[in-house]
């Protein structure tokens, strides 16, 4: 396999006599993959029944003889309008009763049996007509699932979350006890009750709405699994995959991972926003992570600016370029874009494309050329290798995110800060990060960093405990085993069995001002004057240090006390706090400290497992892969690529 290079090709937005230049210009950049058809459904099948493929047959065999392979998609992301037409049913309803209607884009119900009956009569056809075509070389399902519509509220979802509810709990008392609606007067007498948390008057149960996340995670991935179906049957040794997007809340990856073939990935940091290449490179980890460590593809990325944001800043010189080899080192094995020819309409137009509206005089098609020969001349010693260094995990967890962020918590605390945080101080001392789930493997990790696992089971409870009894390193901060999967409180202190791996027992919340405010999905900025930031004091976060988010009243049982709070209202309560446990040891963190006590802590912390630390600054990225270094300056946006480094790497 080679790296792969190129982007969504949108071929039926332009006459055909521009085909021929874009496969010659395709050549010239060296081009060897485009994604087609993602939005081609209403070309496909103009009419209910009636297939045109007479264009994609002759747009792919321009592909194949010009040497450019094909990511051929299902196209079902975006129904036609007849279909809304003849089966308005099919249309999504908000949680507000609102009918989403065709004129954008994923305009359907995931649980429509109309939609799926559609897509799966197109995706046949498409399967049957291409299987054997020399271009195929993946196949792309449908288009960032649950990117516009992850949630549906209509009737045919309230039927289908009411199925998924039976085979769940099997019993309306099951459903009943777990969801705890002796509350407020939400007893179901049968299945048939239940509804979708549609927009209701205050707070909504919350295990309903956990359940429904879950839910509706799970009915995205049953339109995937029948499109995968019809493909594996067709041509069972062509690849598959679907493109995800990062740190997506809507849909819970891990599930979704272990069904596609080669992890694919949509990533558009801002490149106005400083904090942009940290998270990209957090998003990049997550996108290795998904199925431990095998390489993946950047399936889109923008040339240069997109279209959606309040302000869409360009990337600056050598921005693209940065920003594409960090991918590349932190495992991607191909960078691809969208789009390939930006559009000369539509909704569309003014997001950058590899083939600028002013043509290839301009700095974006220099840039993606000089790329294109640069991925060339790597392909060969790079792809399919894995990415080095000296590895700790951070466990990442979708139930514990849609919970955390539920309303009437302790506070509003959005999920995504802690993870970032965390992984930020990692990657400053040099380490490579890889995310894991709470009962996953954990046993290759010195150091494992648990930041808020609200949600959690008595088995995920009892892993990690097992994981640092048997010698692992585990740092488990604030807002961890607190409720159980059914989002009932952990009675008595809290922390289940970890009160015992942590040797510490928690009296009361007590939440301090200043999220730190995540990259691209602030809910909690707001900061009011009465309400203190923590303090903290203690040697092993360098003195005294400030803290934001949290506090609450700790009590040591068998840990020691590492650093205490040091403002009005926690006083002297312990903050941090460590416990010998088996042949390891556990850390508890009751908020999050500001990035240099982070650091401190977990310096102190990798220096006892035999790691090196080496520390990188702030904007500058070290990473191993393969035979190769890379030094990536994603402040002077510059990329040094050393070979040939010593055997232990
Ligand atoms: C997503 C979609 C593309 C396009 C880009 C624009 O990633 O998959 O079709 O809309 O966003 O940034």
């Amino acid at each position: 396999m080679p790296l792969w290079y190129g982007g969504d090709y949108n071929p039926e937005q332009w006459p055909e006599e521009v085909w021929e230049e874009d496969v010659r210009l395709m050549q010239r950049a060296g081009v060897n993959l485009a994604t087609v058809g993602v939005f081609s459904w209403a070309k496909l099948e103009p009419r209910d029944g009636e297939f045109d493929f007479g264009w994609l047959d002759r747009i792919l065999d321009q592909l194949h003889e010009g040497g450019v392979r094909v990511d051929l998609a299902t196209a079902t992301a975006s129904p036609p309008a007849w279909l809304a037409k003849m089966h308005p049913e099919m249309l999504p309803v908000t949680a507000e009763g609102t009918k989403l209607w065709p004129g954008s884009r994923q305009h359907y119900c995931p649980s429509s049996p109309v939609y799926r009956e559609h897509a799966r009569r197109l995706v046949t056809a498409i399967a049957e007509r291409y299987a054997e075509h020399p271009a195929l070389e993946l196949w792309h399902v449908n288009n960032e699932y649950g990117c516009h519509v992850s949630r549906c509220y209509c009737d045919a979802s309230a039927a289908a979350f009411r199925g998924w509810l039976e085979n769940r709990y099997s019993t309306v008392e099951a459903l009943n006890e777990a969801w705890g609606t002796a509350f407020w007067s939400q007893r179901y007498d049968s299945f048939d009750e239940v509804l979708p948390p549609r927009a209701a008057p205050t707070f909504q149960n919350p295990t309903q709405l956990l359940d429904f996340d879950r839910f509706s995670s799970d009915e995205l991935l049953a339109c995937y699994r029948a499109e995968v179906e019809v493909l594996r049957r067709v041509s069972p040794d062509v690849p598959i995959t679907t493109n995800f997007m990062g740190f997506f809340k809507p849909v819970d990856y891990w599930a979704w991972a272990k069904e596609v073939d080669v992890v694919a990935d949509d990533s558009y940091p801002d490149p106005a926003d400083p904090d942009a290449p940290a998270y990209a490179a957090m998003q990049r980890d997550l996108m290795r992570s998904l199925r431990g460590g095998q390489p993946w593809l950047l399936m889109e990325q923008a040339p240069s600016a997109v279209n959606w944001r309040q302000r869409n800043a360009p990337k600056a010189a050598g921005q693209m370029r940065a920003w594409s080899y960090q991918a590349l080192a932190r495992g991607a094995d191909g960078i691809l874009y969208f789009q390939w020819r930006q559009s000369a309409a539509g909704a569309e137009k003014f997001h950058s494309g590899m083939v600028p509206h002013s043509g290839t005089e301009t700095r974006v098609w220099r840039e993606i050329e000089e790329l294109g020969q640069e991925l060339a001349a790597l392909s060969d010693s790079l792809a399919g290798t894995r990415v080095g260094g000296d590895k700790a995990a951070i466990v990442l967890d979708w139930d514990s995110w849609w919970a955390i962020e539920q309303p009437a918590s302790p506070t509003a605390l959005p999920y995504l800060d802690g993870i970032f945080a965390w992984h930020r101080s990692l990657t400053a001392l040099g380490l490579t990060v890889d995310f894991v789930q709470a009962d996953g493997p954990l046993a290759d990790y010195p150091v494992v960093v648990v930041p808020s696992l609200f949600v959690a089971s008595d088995a995920q409870l009892q892993h990690l405990h097992d994981y640092a009894a048997a010698g692992g390193r585990l740092v488990v901060t604030h807002h961890t085993g607190i409720l159980d999967e059914n989002l009932h409180v952990r009675l008595g202190g809290y922390l289940g069995r970890l009160q015992e791996t942590l040797g510490v027992w928690i009296e009361e919340f007590s939440p301090t001002a200043g999220a730190i405010g995540v990259y691209e999905g602030a809910v909690v900025k707001a900061e009011s004057a009465e309400v203190p930031a923590a303090r903290l004091r203690g040697d092993v976060l360098g003195g005294s240090a400030a803290a934001s988010s949290w506090g609450e009243v700790l009590h040591p049982r068998s840990a020691s006390v590492l650093a205490e709070f040091a403002h009005a209202g926690l006083e002297g309560s312990p903050a941090v706090t460590v416990n010998e446990i088996g042949d390891g040891a556990a850390w508890y963190v009751a908020t999050l400290p500001e990035p240099s006590a982070r650091e401190a802590l977990l310096s102190a912390i990798v220096e006892q497992t035999g790691m090196t630390i080496e520390r990188v600054p702030e904007g500058q990225e070290v990473v191993r892969r393969g035979p190769y270094t890379f030094r990536i300056d994603l402040v002077q946006n510059t990329v040094e690529v050393e070979g040939a480094v010593d055997s232990e790497d």
